[in-house]
């Protein structure tokens, strides 16, 4: 299954299915004709797995870095950067990222800084950057002060999602990416039924479907793209909590499906669904196996705090919530209002 992502000279083609990183090479050919070098760069841990058979047909230098979110930082920008220009890396050859979302980003931003731009290709293994990270061109690294604070949009010339590198996926990680393909399939309002008889494959096009619409429609996030963070908001929040001073064991994609059992109810209380909405956001969330109910022992204060400061609102208190005219941007939510909903929270069921 081909899903193309329209930005007119920036359009690409994202690749989804078994074993379509066999294509690779054909696919280089057509979009980086001129090519004649591809660097691969992938975390070690990959490298060793049996499906790592990365062919692009070019004279190729495979790249070594940290392994998922360590290698999001200056280290790996100023590593990349030494080793594209001692390998001669030209502005017509081409990189490929071979990783989960971590390796996708980091990778993209040294692509997006090195000369000023060349061309990348993510080849996403990780379930997450598959039917998220690796789309829509968002790159960056992290800093001491917060996560993906330093980064540029840079548009891939194709992705490739291949199922078959996920046999090898740890289930928490398959969890994580779970929580995306539930927003996405609550964002299309599609039904529990298909839900439930869905194959993976096709949880995985219905999401790079949703996410390529919405990119060739607002590509910088102006608009649209904002629908996106749905679930987000208390996720953000919730990924900064600490219990007794350590960090809270919830992954990205759970703390999402948290965050849109909270933002449906919150929708709710501010008359803007009803019970049948709330039903069917839990129906998405339970069929997917994700949980919903909000950790005990949290601070109210500090996630209110936490939720003002999310770089994604504009005022405070912004979430991105369903209406009965569809999901919308909204602004300006009273903290006394975020507050009710997160003490009722504590019975989420
Ligand atoms: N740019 C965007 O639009 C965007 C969107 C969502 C998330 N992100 C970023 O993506 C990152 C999260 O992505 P992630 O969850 O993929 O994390 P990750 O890249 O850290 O990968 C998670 C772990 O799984 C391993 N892994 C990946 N593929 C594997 C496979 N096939 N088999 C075995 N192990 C495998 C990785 O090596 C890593 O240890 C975060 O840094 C987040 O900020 C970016
Ligand atoms: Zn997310």
């Amino acid at each position: 299954m081909t899903i193309r992502v329209e930005l007119a000279e920036r359009s690409y083609e994202v690749f989804v299915g078994p074993g379509v990183r066999h294509q690779l090479a054909e696919v280089v050919a057509r979009v980086v004709p001129e090519a004649r070098v591809a660097l691969i760069v992938a975390p070690a841990s990959l490298q060793q797995l049996k499906w790592f058979d990365i062919a692009t047909g070019l004279e190729q230098h495979v790249l070594e870095i940290p392994e998922g979110e360590a290698a999001k930082d200056f280290a790996t920008l100023a590593f990349l950067s030494s080793e594209f220009s001692r390998r001669g890396l030209s502005r017509r050859d081409v990189v490929v990222s071979v990783g989960g979302g971590a390796t996708t980003d980091v990778v993209g931003f040294a692509a997006a800084a090195y000369l000023r731009g060349v061309a990348v290709i993510h080849v996403a293994t990780s379930l997450v950057a598959q039917v998220d990270a690796a789309i829509g061109g968002k790159t960056g690294i992290n800093i001491p002060l917060g996560k993906n604070l330093v980064g540029a949009f840079h548009q891939p010339r194709a992705v490739f999602c291949d199922s078959e590198v996920l046999q090898t996926l740890p289930e928490r990680e398959r969890q994580c990416g779970r929580g995306e393909i539930a927003k996405c399939w609550i964002l299309e309002g599609r039904s529990v039924a298909d839900l439930a008889r869905s194959t993976l494959e096709e949880q995985i096009v219905q999401s790079v479907a949703l996410k390529s619409r919405i990119v060739s429609g607002d590509e910088r996030e102006g608009g649209e793209r904002a629908l996106l963070n749905y679930g987000h908001t208390l996720a953000h929040a919730l990924e900064a909590q600490s219990l007794a001073g350590r960090s809270l064991d919830l992954r990205h994609g759970e703390a999402v499906a948290i965050g849109i059992a909270f933002a449906v109810r919150l929708s709710r209380r501010l008359g803007l669904v009803g019970d049948v909405d709330v039903k069917y956001q839990d129906d998405v969330l339970d069929t997917l196996g994700l949980p919903r109910q909000l950790p005990t022992g949290l601070s109210i204060d500090e996630l209110l705090l936490a939720m003002a400061r999310d770089k994604k609102a504009h005022h405070d208190l912004t979430f991105v919530l369903a209406t009965t005219d569809g999901f919308q941007t909204v602004a300006n939510i009273s903290a006394s209002t975020v507050r009710e909903e997160l003490e009722a929270a504590g019975g989420v069921s």
